[in-house]
């Protein structure tokens, strides 16, 4: 069953169209990762979702409820936002709690779902706490009770871990994904970081000023992007382009390629003169120009390459992606 759809949605705000003709669907259970720059328009279209924002055009359904003109608390959605937005004056588990207390639950009912989420997130410790005693990290779990604790149809969540450090985030995010598996309930979350996005997702949307570029699960856009857009967006490093003249091609082509399908060898391919060299220690970068170009190479294991020199790196036939003046992908 689908859990939402959204038909042809658009928002303005005055003249300016910020969402336009948005088509999508989100199945029962579903994972979705809603990606593209700061400004394409996830948090307004989170908020559109949520009743947050009326849709200037198109349908909303939840499930096969039409949900326009339904208000944010009656829509079974539960938002997360990236800033946690906790109440100072309460403790954690009022904190948790408020919601229910308003929607006139029974003390029990609160007590237990409090519990539950409690023990789900790993926050039995700090129900006592106030928000200024907890970690970065604990809050955000606490703003995600908040939303748990509501039993929702639909959870939306805005960037919800860019507050946190990379290894608080790396947690925070399998957390997620467990969180996901346990509650079995649909998920929409907006990022602007693409291993987050990979990671994460059933489905992955790809939006850019207000539109949908594609839709599809990781995979798919990873191995067949319909557009330079897509391709270049995920991925990282993120893929190479170059002037298809350095393929024995149209100079007016693109051609793209991942730094992952570059190889070291002796001698042809494409001659890198190094720039720079990033030793991950698994892998090494080798970022560099060919050409008019910059391109990196990611390299499994540790290489001796220095910056200022040149190496040469193949590539197969079958890892290059075309693309013409417009960025539409093409099969020439
Ligand atoms: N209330 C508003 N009035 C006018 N314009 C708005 C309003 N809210 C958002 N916008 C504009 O809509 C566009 C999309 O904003 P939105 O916040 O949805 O982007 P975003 O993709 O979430 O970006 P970020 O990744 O930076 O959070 C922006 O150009 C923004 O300036
Ligand atoms: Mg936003």
């Amino acid at each position: 069953m689908t859990a939402l759809s959204l038909i042809n949605v658009a928002k303005s705000f005055g003249d300016v169209e910020v969402l336009k003709d948005i088509n999508i669907e989100v199945e029962e259970g579903e994972f979705v990762v809603f990606v593209g720059p700061s400004g394409c328009g996830k948090s307004t279209l989170l908020r559109v979702i949520a009743g947050l924002e009326d849709a200037s055009a198109g349908e909303i359904r939840i499930g096969d409820d039409l949900v326009n003109t339904t208000p944010p608390s009656k829509r079974g959605i539960a938002m997360v936002f990236q800033s946690y937005a906790l109440y100072p004056h309460l403790n954690v588990r009022n904190n948790m709690s408020l919601a229910l207390k308003q929607a006139r639950q029974a003390k029990d009912v609160i007590d237990s779902r409090v519990a539950k989420a409690s023990k789900m997130l790993n926050l039995e410790a700090y129900l006592d706490r106030y928000p200024s005693e907890l970690s970065g990290g604990q809050r955000q779990r606490v703003a995600i009770g908040r939303a748990i604790v509501r039993e929702p149809k639909l959870f939306l969540f805005d960037e919800p871990l860019s507050n946190l450090d990379a290894a608080l985030r790396m947690n925070t995010r399998l957390e997620i994904a467990g969180l996901h598996s346990a509650l079995a309930t649909s998920m929409i979350y907006v990022t602007h970081d693409q291993t987050e996005a990979m990671t994460l997702a059933d489905k992955i949307v790809v939006l850019r000023d207000g539109r949908v570029e594609q839709i599809g699960s990781p995979m798919e856009l990873y191995n067949n992007p319909v557009n330079r857009f897509v391709a270049g967006f995920l991925g990282s490093p993120a893929m190479n382009f170059l002037s298809g003249d350095h393929f024995g091609k149209d100079p007016a082509l693109t051609v793209g390629v991942r730094p992952e399908s570059l190889a070291l060898v002796e001698r042809g391919g494409l001659l890198l003169n190094v720039a720079h060299v990033e030793r991950l220690g698994g892998d090494t970068n080798v970022v560099g120009r060919v050409g008019g170009s910059q391109v990196t190479a990611r390299l499994f294991g540790q290489h001796m390459i220095r910056a200022g020199g040149q190496v040469a790196l193949a590539y197969r036939d079958a890892d290059l992606f075309y693309f013409d003046t417009g960025g539409a992908r093409i099969h020439p």
